[in-house]
This record gives structure tokens, sequence and C-alpha cells, in this order.
């Protein structure tokens, strides 16, 4: 009797790697990370974990998110959220700049670090910085017993599971579903939203694991455009406000696993330079998944592709209007305007994983980098 597999085969459940089973994980993983924090009636965000009083949340003056690489992205959407739900000014600051700017930290001041593993030294350093300051701190993280879950006030665990790729995929999704949930928390703790506005959005999130296996279900169509892109040695992701933020993610994952130089720049600020790096057949990904935006997003997609781009688009199913303007299209499920990274960024890390299969890289092990960036 022999077994032809050994434990980290195991692991991976099938997958030939674990950013593809992790990847596939991230259904589970948001079903997880709302799990219990949303009530019965599907009305109510209960997050126990944050201990702070109504009057301490009322007492807050500003936000700080604080963190670096991909949980830096899940905190440019946390901002939006916040500030959208919220009416908290918020800033967010890669770890490694927080502290050397002088920030203004006050005792008034939430401070939100944002890691999966929680040992980022970066986001801890900052997380110690800010305490001294009188900030309260909370953590989200995937690791429950990391130092910054335990050195932080309040820990949002997310429940993705552990996260072997150094590519991060299920951990960042996760974040995301931690921000909407405390935007939600702290936004009906202060009655800054109507009941049933909690409630359309809730109702919204917890469509997102089905959705997300419905984008899962069409990897084959952006293999494709994994294998096209893979001829290129340089490439854009452009989208603005939510949709500028999944562009920075997927450039980051596509750089870090597939060694393709990509930029991911805001759609309006393309003609303030940039637009003169895009030549004949250049790929462009835009994100238009935004109603607000969709207008101006096309008028920039119309000024790449007149300079003769190659451009894939990402929108909202029921909004087909991007099809007459770029070269070819994919649809993310329909849901709230917020919640649309959730969606948005799964064909993106599908598209940097094909990417560097097709490339022959180590797509769980790129070269030069650690899942775990314990040096500052
Ligand atoms: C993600 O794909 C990267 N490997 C990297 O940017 C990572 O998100 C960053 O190092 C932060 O790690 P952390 O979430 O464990 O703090």
């Amino acid at each position: 009797f022999h077994v032809d597999w050994d434990i980290v085969t195991a692991e991976k459940a099938g997958f030939d790697h674990f950013m593809l089973k992790e990847v596939y994980d991230q259904p589970k993983a948001y079903r997880d990370t709302m799990g219990a924090r949303i009530d019965a009636s599907g009305t109510k965000v209960l997050l126990p974990e944050v201990g702070m009083t109504r009057e301490q949340i009322a007492d807050i003056r500003n936000v700080h998110i604080i963190a670096c690489g991909t949980a830096f992205h899940a905190g440019l959407v946390g901002k939006s959220v916040i500030e959208t739900l919220v009416r908290i000014p918020v800033e967010a600051d890669v770890a490694s700049e927080y502290r050397y700017r002088s920030p203004i930290i006050t005792p008034q001041t939430l401070v939100i670090v944002v890691s999966q593993s929680g040992e980022t030294a970066d986001t801890l350093a900052a997380l110690r910085e800010a305490k001294r300051n009188g900030a309260r701190v909370l953590a989200i993280t995937n690791v429950v017993g990391s130092s910054i879950a335990r050195e932080a006030d309040d820990v949002i665990v997310t429940w993705a599971g552990p996260e072997i790729a150094v590519a991060s995929t299920k951990a960042y999704t996760s974040q995301l579903i931690a921000f909407f949930l405390l935007g939600l928390y702290l936004a009906q703790t202060l009655e800054k939203v109507e009941a049933g506005y909690v409630k359309e959005v809730l109702a919204a999130m917890q469509e997102l694991p089905k959705q997300v296996e419905q984008v899962l279900a069409q990897a084959d169509s952006i293999r494709e455009v994994a294998e096209q892109i893979a001829k290129h040695h340089n490439l854009f992701f452009i989208g603005r406000g939510l949709d500028f933020a999944t562009a920075l993610e997927g450039s980051l994952k596509l750089k870090e696993i597939s060694y393709i130089h990509s930029e991911a720049y805001a759609a309006g600020e393309l003609k303030h330079g940039t637009l003169a790096l895009i030549e004949d057949g250049i790929p462009v990904i835009a994100l238009a998944t935004q109603e607000v935006l969709f207008e101006k997003t096309v008028s920039n997609i119309k000024e790449v592709k007149a300079r003769g781009a190659q451009v894939y688009g990402i929108h909202m199913e029921g909004n087909d209007e991007l099809s007459k303007v770029v070269d070819e299209t994919f649809a993310i499920p329909q849901t709230h305007q917020l919640l649309a990274p959730a969606l948005s960024v799964i064909p993106l890390q599908l598209l940097s994983y094909y990417a560097s299969l097709a490339l022959g890289h180590d797509v769980d092990k790129p070269r030069n980098l650690a899942k775990s960036v314990t040096v500052e």
C-alpha cells in the first residue's frame, strides 16, 4: 500500500497551490467572519469584542488606519466605509510612514491597525506609538494570540483560517468584511444611519459568499486574459473611489507573484502625466463598479483607448454600458456599492495567479518576499 501524497499536499486540499486554495476558501471565510456578528433578524451588527461604550464611541474625533501592503489596501476601503457611514474623518497610512510623520494622535483618536499575521514589525511599532499617545487601539487581525492582538485594546478577529501563500487573498477580503461590520456598528451605535439602511447592507453582505462562488465559476475566462497579460512587461489598473483601492490591490498582487510591472492609478489622475506611458497594445484593467463614478471612469477609459490600450473592464452585472467602450468585460454580481471591493478583487486575484502560473513562477513563495515581515 502506497500513499502518494505528503502533509503539504493534503493541506492544499487538492489545489495545485495554497494561493488557489485560499482564493476558493473565501466564501467560507466571509461566512465565518460575519458569523454571529449579524443578529438573527439581520438588522443589527453585534460586536461585543469592541469594548467601547456608546459615550466612548461618541467621543471619537478622528480615526487613523495603519497597516502594510495588502492590509493597507483593506484599510483604504475601511476609510471609505467609515467616512461614508459614520461621517468621522479617517486617515489611512502605511505603518512605515506613520510614525515618522508626527501624526496628530490624541486620546480622542481611534487607531485601527490591520494585520493578517498580527506580527508585522512596522504595524506593531505604530500600535505602540498610538498607545503611548493615549489613543485607543483596535486591531483587525487573523491570528488570535499574535503580538498585535495581545497589545491592542479591542480585537476584531477575521476568521479566514491559516493563510500560507505569501500573496494575501482570503485575509484581505475578510478584513473588508470586518470593516463593513465595524462601519455599520459604529454608525448604528451613533444613529448615523437609518435602521432600514443597515438592514439593506447586511442583507447584501449575506449574499456575498454565494456571489464569490459565482465569480469563481468564471475562472476559465480570467485565465485566458491572464495568459494574454503574461506576454506583457507593463500594465495599468485604473479606477475611481473604492475601485481605485481595488486597483491598488490588484496591481500589488500581480507584481508580487508574476513579477510583471504594473501601476494602479486613480483613473482621473492619468492625464496629469502617466497617460504619456499609454501606447499601442498596453493592457489596462479598468474597474467601473461604482455607479456615481461610472460616467467619469468611462471617459478616462476612452482616453486610454484612444491611445491604443487594450482595455479589460470590470463592472457590475446589469450595467452593460462598459462593453461598448472596452475590449473585454467581466461582470461581478450586483451588490451594494460599498461592498463591491469584496467581489471585484476576486477576478484580480485569479488574474495574478494565472499570470504567475503561465510564467512558471513559484506562486506560493515569490522571490525576495516573506509571509510575515518582522523587521522594520
Ligand atoms: C500581501 O499579498 C503581501 N504579502 C503583503 O503586502 C502583506 O499584506 C503585508 O506584509 C502585511 O502583512 P500582515 O497583514 O501580516 O501585517
